[in-house]
């Protein structure tokens, strides 16, 4: 019985090689890799309404270099395991805004070869048409050395902290971009979020939780070492989250803030000052002098605890911005077949096919 159905898979193999020549090998998905090919349904073509600053963004996909000035920049890392956020997150994005033409994305992926940037650029031209965007290459290699393990491994991934790097991958005519996660879901202007104003010197904007116990995001070790302590002498620090965050590159690249994040996570490799990945570098670089934006542009958590299967709700109030954040992702429930509430809000905006795809499949191949 073993027998028979090994040959019969290595002839469905051989089969499929014949059929799909170039695909064959992509068409199978590595362990946790998502198949780029085909995947993914074409979104809705979003246009810009009549009250719209002209754009001189001609969808030349890819090519454009992004130095208008009416347009709004918004970065994102992408991996395999999770694209399919990614592209629910661009689909929110533009279908929310009143002007679609005028965004610009620029997604990250890393150079360790989990998304080929060229089969990204199709994939996403292929499924948004008229965006205009580019790909850059993240050379993990940067970071590596730098990152210490912490209590959540998915939190080690160098793609993580590419976000420190945006003022260095992005042209130096891109003045201020907003930073996305990819579990989130934006469910009103990104426009709105894309005009505040961060007030004196601020480098960044993000929504504060003031009431969230500041200390525990750091070690005994630090707080009991009175020179790193000193970091927040005459300040008092917040906690936010770095998934959602709107940052002056300008005054990023004048104060070489890049540096001031690569410091801390030079310090934290000798003693242990922090446990959590990315988050506590910023938290020492920013705190206490960040842009609080209102808590709508970033309703986080919804991915819930590391305890399985535990959901959460949206908090009462306006929302113009959900996340995903936690363990559990909308996609990974609702396949799973026990999702939370919180993810039929998400399932809208999927643009995955995996069944059609493989369904067509298979046809062409009986
Ligand atoms: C905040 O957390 C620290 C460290 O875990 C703890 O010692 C302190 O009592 C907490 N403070 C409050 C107000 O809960």
């Amino acid at each position: 019985m073993f027998i028979f159905r090994l040959v019969f898979v290595t002839i469905i193999n051989i089969i499929s090689l014949l059929i799909f020549p170039t695909d064959a090998i992509r068409s199978f998905p590595a362990e946790n890799g998502l198949d780029l090919s085909l995947e993914f349904s074409k979104a809705p073509d979003y246009r810009n309404g009549v009250k719209c600053p002209s754009s001189a963004n001609n969808h030349g996909v890819g090519l454009t270099s992004g130095c208008n000035p009416s347009l709004v920049h918004i970065a994102m890392t992408i991996d395999s395991e999770y694209l399919r956020g990614s592209m629910a997150a661009v689909h929110s994005v533009l279908k929310h805004t009143s002007c679609p033409d005028n965004i610009f994305f620029h997604f990250i992926v890393s150079d360790s070869g989990s998304v080929n940037p060229d089969d990204l650029t199709r994939t996403i031209s292929s499924t948004f048409p008229l965006l205009s965007f580019r790909a850059y290459v993240f050379r993990e290699n940067i970071v590596r050395d730098l990152i210490s393990s912490s209590i959540r491994q998915a939190l080690d991934n160098p793609l993580n902290y590419a976000r420190s790097y945006l003022a260095d991958l992005l042209d130096p005519c891109v003045k201020r971009v907003i930073y996305l996660d990819s579990d989130i879901l934006v469910i009103d202007d990104i426009q709105k979020l894309w005009e505040v104003s961060l007030t004196g010197s601020r480098v960044i904007g993000a929504p504060e939780y003031c009431r969230a116990n500041f200390t525990k995001y750091f070690s005994a070790e630090f707080w009991s070492d009175a020179e790193l302590a000193e970091v927040f002498a005459g300040k008092t620090p917040c906690y936010f989250n770095t998934g959602v965050m709107v940052m002056d590159l300008v005054r990023w690249r004048e104060g070489d803030y890049t540096r001031k994040i690569e410091n801390w996570m030079e310090i934290q490799k000798e003693r242990r000052i922090y446990e959590l990945g990315s988050l506590p570098p910023f938290l020492l670089v920013f705190g206490g002098d960040v842009e609080g934006i209102d808590h709508r542009w970033n309703q986080h958590g919804l991915g819930g605890d590391n305890v399985v299967n535990s959901c959460r709700t949206v908090h009462p109030g306006p929302v113009s911005l959900l996340h995903w954040s936690g363990k559990g992702k909308p996609w990974a429930r609702l396949d799973s077949g026990a999702p939370c509430q919180v993810d039929f809000l998400w399932a809208p905006y999927d643009l995955y096919k995996p069944h059609n795809h493989h369904q067509q499949k298979r046809r062409q191949i009986i």
